[in-house]
């Protein structure tokens, strides 16, 4: 079995494992000084966009394709490389469609979707410079700006008053104008392939908030636990999302729950390895990135899956530069303990640091929330 994995910067979180499943692995990259280069039987620096990745999957004669793509821009492309390797080549590609990925990308496009479909999604409208200068509404505050394409909070902005969005059109033409939602942030990953989905746990990610706080810079739990949360009935919502879109490989859906009046808002849907997978590894014990080779091998199986999901308490904190030389300095850190431990849990080392080295992570595995706090205090990273 051969595959050929797209994009160097993920590939650590899967080598091992091919390897270990037996795999030979041809890794496509267009920076040639990625440092995980090297853990590929094969590899091949070639320019950006998804033609070359192409025809490496065709001249190396691969099984499957594997696209370890974590930001929006070229899901298109991969999209459309999906539907022809598929096609014509009878080559599996594990990413969504064309359909799907399109969706996904743009806010306003899921925003159709969701209306469509009957889910419950906060309220919004376009709105351009020229319209807003003219217009006589009464806006209400907070209201929340956005751009139809964009990850990791940019482009968005919570706006308090006139002035704020003023400011927001001295930078845009236009927005998605939505109504702010009071809650907590809520996201599942879902795995999906032959029309088979596993939504794997319920990820908290803190509350929103008015200055607009990304979650990626609070501190996130799994399995949420929150008052009047029903966690199955969320992961079912985000089964149901991912089968109506007809999404494939992994799927992250976000979503903002209030605790009083128990609505539950779909906010949006990522077709792509999400910024949770950690905690959903930590939590479920299943590693949605590991999912994508069996995928690729012929060998996914949703009901094992199903089975063997562990509860775990999984809690998430990004390091700042102190705390990370601490860790690298500690006994117990990731590079001291063998390289092949380096993305696993253990019983000594029951938390994985991830990310790049100036905003890196790390996620905690426990059986209760206190052990969490237990052991990052023994780390040192909290008081
Ligand atoms: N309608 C909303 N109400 C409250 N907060 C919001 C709303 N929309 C976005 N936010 C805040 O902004 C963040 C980023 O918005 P999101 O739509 O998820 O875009 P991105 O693709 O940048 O993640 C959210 O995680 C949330 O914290
Ligand atoms: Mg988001």
């Amino acid at each position: 079995m051969k595959i050929l994995f797209i994009g160097a910067r993920l590939f650590d979180e899967v080598a091992l494992y091919a390897k270990s499943r037996g795999v030979t692995t041809i890794l496509s990259e267009s920076d040639p000084k990625s440092p995980n280069l090297k853990l590929a039987d094969k590899y091949h620096i070639v320019p950006r966009g998804m033609d070359h990745p192409m025809n490496i999957a065709l001249s190396e004669d691969v099984d499957a394709v594997v696209p370890l793509i974590g930001i929006d821009k070229p899901l298109i492309e991969i999209a459309k490389m999906k539907e022809k390797l598929e096609k014509e080549y009878n080559l599996p590609v594990i990413a969504s469609g064309i359909n799907a990925t399109e969706i996904s990308v743009n806010k306003l496009k899921t925003k159709n979707f969701l209306i469509n479909n009957n889910i419950k999604t906060p309220k919004s409208t376009e709105i351009s410079k020229k319209q807003y200068k003219i217009s006589k509404y009464e806006l209400r505050f907070p209201t929340v700006l956005k751009q139809a394409e964009g990850q990791g909070g940019v482009g968005v902005k919570i706006a308090l008053s006139p002035e704020d969005i003023e400011s927001y059109f001295g930078i845009y033409s236009q927005a998605m104008m939505e109504d702010f939602l009071k809650g907590a942030e809520v996201s599942v990953e879902v795995l999906r392939w032959e029309k088979k989905s596993v939504p794997l746990v319920s990820v908290y990610k803190g509350d929103t908030t008015l200055e607009g706080t990304h979650p990626l810079n609070k501190i996130r739990t799994a399995p949420a636990k929150l008052e009047n949360l029903n966690n199955l009935k969320i992961m079912k919502i985000a089964k149901n999302i991912t089968d109506k879109l007809d999404a494939n490989g992994t799927t992250e859906i976000e979503f903002i729950f209030n605790e009083e009046t128990k609505e539950i808002n779909t906010l949006e849907v990522n077709t792509r390895p999400s910024g949770t997978r950690f905690l959903t590894f930590s939590s479920s014990n299943i590693n949605p990135m590991q999912q994508l080779v069996n995928m690729a091998m012929g060998e996914w199986k949703p009901r094992t899956i199903e089975r063997e999901i562990e509860h775990y308490n999984a809690l998430e904190m990004s390091l700042s530069l102190n705390q990370n030389n601490l860790i690298q300095n500690h006994s117990l850190n990731n590079n001291n303990n063998n390289n092949h431990k380096k993305h696993i849990f253990t019983s000594d080392k029951p938390w994985i640091i991830h990310g790049p080295d100036k905003a890196s992570r790390i996620t905690i595995r426990s059986e209760n929330p206190t052990n969490s706090f237990e052991i990052m205090k023994n780390l040192k990273i909290m008081e």
